[in-house]
Formats: structure tokens, sequence, C-alpha cells
């Protein structure tokens, strides 16, 4: 299918905790930003690449220039892969508007689209491939998922004389071996996804809040979503720690 792939670079990054946007925040010598453009360009899976961005902000749209730069610079005409075309809107309040902004940018002809964060700053190329893959065999809907590595619990805020004891009650154990954590890039049927992001764009304030992915919102049209085999160096750079983490991948991703 006609792909594009969508990057979600609007957030403020106060987990983070850098005092930018964390689409600008250092990893190893590039922003954020730069990593994520870069796994995007190099899986070769995209016809265009929208990348929501904080409104106004001209750091990150010259970085874009910069990337579109680098991208044709090192283009070779005979390549199977056309030059993507590089397009970048302003993000919206959450991760969910900013994806409409983006949805509403793509090219005429488009049929498929991947949603992925730009925290996932390191995704290896091989889950764009499988999510495609996935696409192209008929899935309208599909996501990179890993294992859960800790035992899930639900939990209840104590109350009355129990609360002295503890601030939370379990109330009962999931079951790991039929959890995933999932991750980025979702890849979706383009009018599948438009028709998700419609039905959520008048949620209230609490509905949008649980709104953490794209294929929750697909899971409410009562459309099947798959799930293929993402990888922990997809991990979301959301706190110091994960910033640790990625800086060490750099230095020698996993096997
Ligand atoms: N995102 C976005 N627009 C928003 C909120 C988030 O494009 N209004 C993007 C982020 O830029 C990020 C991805 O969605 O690439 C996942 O969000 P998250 O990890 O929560 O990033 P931030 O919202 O920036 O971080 P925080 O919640 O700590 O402020
Ligand atoms: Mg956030």
């Amino acid at each position: 299918p006609v792909t594009a792939v969508v990057i979600v670079a609007a957030g403020s990054g106060d987990r983070l905790g850098y005092g930018m946007p964390k689409a600008r925040v250092p990893l190893g010598s590039d922003a954020i930003l730069t990593h994520a453009l870069r796994g995007v360009a190099a899986a070769g899976v995209a016809r265009q690449i929208c990348v929501a961005l904080p409104p106004g902000d001209a750091v990150l749209q010259e970085l874009c220039a910069a990337f579109a730069e680098e991208l044709r610079a090192g283009h070779d005409a005979n390549q199977q892969n056309p030059l993507p075309v590089l397009t970048t809107v302003d993000g919206g309040a959450t991760r969910a508007a900013s994806v409409r902004s983006a949805l509403a940018a793509l090219l005429d002809g488009t049929e498929a689209v991947l949603v992925h964060d730009a925290a996932r700053a390191l995704t290896p190329e091989y889950v764009f491939h499988r999510v495609v893959d996935s696409l192209a065999a008929g899935a309208v809907a599909v996501i990179p998922a890993v294992p859960v590595v800790d035992t899930v619990k639900m939990v209840t805020p104590t109350t009355g004389d129990d609360s002295s004891i503890a601030p939370e009650l379990v109330t009962g154990t999931a079951p790991r071996e039929e959890l995933r954590s999932v991750q980025t890039p979702q890849g979706f049927r383009l009018s599948t996804l438009i028709q998700a992001h419609q039905a959520a764009a008048d949620f209230d304030g609490k509905q949008a809040a649980a709104v953490t992915d794209d294929a929750m919102l697909v899971e409410l049209l009562g459309v099947p979503v798959h799930a293929v085999h993402g990888s922990t160096q997809s991990l979301k750079i959301t706190t110091p720690l994960d910033l640790i983490i990625a800086e060490g991948l750099l230095e020698g991703p996993l096997g």
C-alpha cells in the first residue's frame, strides 16, 4: 500500500524535565527527533513523512528542513525507493489531536499510515518492516508489541482504617502471558484510522486523557487489531532513566 509515516513530536516532555520539547532534547550528538527521522527514512517504507511539531517551534522546523536536505543529499536517483516528501504540521494539545492534524495533511492517494512516536527514536528498521508487511498481507490495524516483564496487578485506594496500613489494596492479578506492552509504529488502513479519530474528536477531557495510543480508538470501532513482535530497543524515552538507556543503546545496540 502507498504508505505515509506520521511522527508525533509535539509533546512537551514534562517527565523528561529538560525544560524544552522532548523532540529537541539531545541524544548522543543529535536531537531525539533527528534520530526518529533517520530511523523512519532508513526503513524506506514511506512516500511521505509528516511530522507534528509544537506550534511555532522554529528550532524543530529548522531541524526538519535540515533533515530534508540531508535526505536529498543522500538520495540516489537510481534507488528503488523514491525520495519521501517531508511535511510538518502544528501538533495539538493531546497526542491524538497531533495525530489528527497530521492525518489532515497526508497526500492524496495515501492508502496506509504508520503513526510513530518521536520519543521512540531508536526503533529498529525491522519493526517498521514487520508492520508494513502485515498491512500488505491484509491487516487493517497492526501494532508492535513485546511481552510484559513485570507482574501487573489491579489496585484500588484504601479507605477508612485500612488507609493507615497502606495507600492501596490489591484487587487482582492480570494473567501476564496474555499481556503485551505496545509500541509504535502502529499501522492502519488510512480510512479506518481517520474514522477512528473522527469518533474521538469530541471526547470529553476525561475520555481524551485516557487515549494513549491509536489502536485503542480503532478497537472501539470493533475492527480487529493485530500484533507483531516489537523490540525492546523501541523504548519510549519518557524519563531521565530512559534517556540514559537510549544513550547506552547508541554505544552498541542489543543483538
Ligand atoms: N505528542 C504529541 N502531541 C502532544 C503530546 C504528545 O505529538 N500533544 C507526542 C510526543 O511528542 C511523543 C509521543 O506523542 O513523541 C508520546 O508522548 P509522550 O511520551 O507522553 O511525550 P510528551 O507528551 O512530550 O512527554 P510528557 O507526557 O512527559 O510531557
Ligand atoms: Mg505526554
